[in-house]
């Protein structure tokens, strides 16, 4: 898919307050500081179109930004940076489950994992609560430019068998990098299958 144009629509902050429309969306979650800010600059092409920073929690709102006039990227905030309370429940926060549970027009969720790290708790526990949301996902591993590709086989292994522990079958998965922009064209190519399906 070719990148015509990618703007700045609105900073949302929460489902109520989001774009009105129709159009297709597709929005990026994960670990606070797991690089969804930066995949959306690099899908995009574009530098400093989300904001990204090396400190966790950076994203707070819900940030949608169109792309080629056509679909919308939505950055959102990062789970696990709000820490729970001693004795409290640890729970996603609300601005995230309730766009993820309401928005009808959300395509496709990308949920991003950091490629360096076997699974972490707070990843698996988002990706179990999503099954009871039934809206479609797929994984990303990030940062793939940070290790090996022996050790990214290995955790991407470790990854897939705790999943298929609960899931009957595991989800597209990309890896991708920022800064070497891997994973690209295999991203924009899956947004757009899902675009044209959604035409038909
Ligand atoms: P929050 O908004 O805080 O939830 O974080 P985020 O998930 O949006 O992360 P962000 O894109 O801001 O990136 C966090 C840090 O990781 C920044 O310092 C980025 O430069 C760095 N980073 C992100 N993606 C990559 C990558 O693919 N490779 C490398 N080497 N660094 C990356
Ligand atoms: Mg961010």
């Amino acid at each position: 898919m070719i990148i015509k144009s990618a703007k700045f629509v609105s900073s949302s902050t929460g489902f109520g307050k989001c774009p009105v429309t129709d159009i297709p969306e597709y929005a990026f979650i994960g670990r606070s500081n797991v690089g969804k800010s930066s995949l959306i600059n690099m899908l995009t092409n574009r530098t400093r179109l989300a904001k990204t920073s090396s400190t966790p929690g950076k994203t707070r709102l819900i940030n949608h930004f169109i792309v080629n006039n056509e679909w919308y990227l939505v950055d959102l905030p990062g789970y696990g940076y709000v820490k729970a309370k001693p004795g409290q429940k640890k729970i996603f926060q609300a601005i995230i489950t309730d766009y993820i549970k309401k928005r009808h027009n959300l395509s496709c969720l990308f949920v991003l994992l950091d490629s360096r790290h076997e699974p972490q708790k707070i990843d698996l526990a988002f990706i179990s609560w999503l099954g009871s949301c039934g809206v479609p996902f797929v994984l990303i591993f990030t940062k793939t430019d940070k290790i090996t590709l022996s050790k990214f086989k290995e955790n991407q292994k470790i990854y897939e068998s705790v999943l298929l522990e609960t899931w009957e079958e595991l989800p597209p998965v990309f890896k991708s990098s920022a800064s070497t922009k891997l994973g690209r064209e295999d991203i924009l190519d899956y947004i757009e299958k899902i675009n044209s399906n959604l035409k038909d």
